[in-house]
């Protein structure tokens, strides 16, 4: 029906450090729908683990932590004085200690165990039912909602995506350098395109956005007029 108020589920996937998700967030944001991290999601699973003692030297107890995924409740709440989404892990503000290194070291094992993947995936296709969604990860065009309104492919030139991350770095006064920062996204995108569950990859119909060479304001704007046109596409 024409003019009925269309809520799209927007998928974005793409390689580690492209500004998923602060373009999903204001695209969010634009549009009032929901933000949904799936990073988050395989970071919070892995922080219990962590914390179980259940990840040694990329081994995990699989079996233990299969049986505790009932037990490991996600949920995001938004922060409106900093505008940011806040990731809960049974009740437990999880946000700053699920981007720390010893979580992102482990991440890989987790993400990689087939069962946490379908439990989550089912959590993130309900945060979906309704639409009015904007979810960022790397299987959600393939696996999560292979009939999302707008899949988006994120990508970016690694030396780029290493110098954001330099800069991000060494403004919080982490000492680190160029060449160790550019070794580890080309390990993380090997990893992310090489595993055997959902590896990373391009829906046949997504769009790509290589943002090596625009502004964030630029590309929001590209992305809203995709949006302009999926939802003219709906309404008719
Ligand atoms: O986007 P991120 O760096 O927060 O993701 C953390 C890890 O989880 C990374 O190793 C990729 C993995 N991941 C995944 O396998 N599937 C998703 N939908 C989202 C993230």
């Amino acid at each position: 029906m024409k003019g009925k108020q269309t809520k799209l589920v927007i998928a974005i996937d793409g390689f580690s450090s492209c500004g998923k998700s602060t373009m999903a967030k204001d695209i969010a944001k634009i549009m009032s729908y929901i933000y949904v991290d799936t990073g988050a999601m395989y970071r919070a699973v892995t922080l219990y683990a962590l914390r179980k003692n259940w990840i040694n030297e990329d081994e995990v107890e699989t079996p233990l932590l299969i049986d505790a995924l009932n037990d490991i409740h996600i949920s995001f709440q938004y922060n409106e004085e900093n505008q940011t989404n806040v990731t809960f892990l049974n009740g437990e503000n999880i946000e700053t200690e699920i981007r720390q290194l010893e979580v992102s070291n482990n991440v890989s094992v987790i993400a990689a165990i087939g069962e946490v993947r379908r439990h989550l995936v089912k959590l993130q296709q309900e945060f979906g039912n309704d639409g009015g969604v904007v979810m960022d990860g790397r299987d959600i065009g393939t696996v999560v909602f292979p009939h999302a309104d707008l899949k988006i492919f994120m990508t970016a030139d690694p030396m780029i995506r290493a110098k954001r991350r330099y800069d991000e770095l060494t403004a919080k006064g982490d000492s680190v350098t160029i060449e160790d920062i550019l070794a580890n996204v080309e390990k993380r995108d090997y990893i992310d395109q090489n595993r055997e569950e959902s590896p990373l990859t391009k829906a046949a119909d997504a769009v790509v956005l290589d943002n090596s060479r625009l502004t964030p304001a630029e590309q929001t704007a590209l992305v809203m007029e995709w949006i302009k046109e999926k939802k003219e596409e709906k309404d008719v």
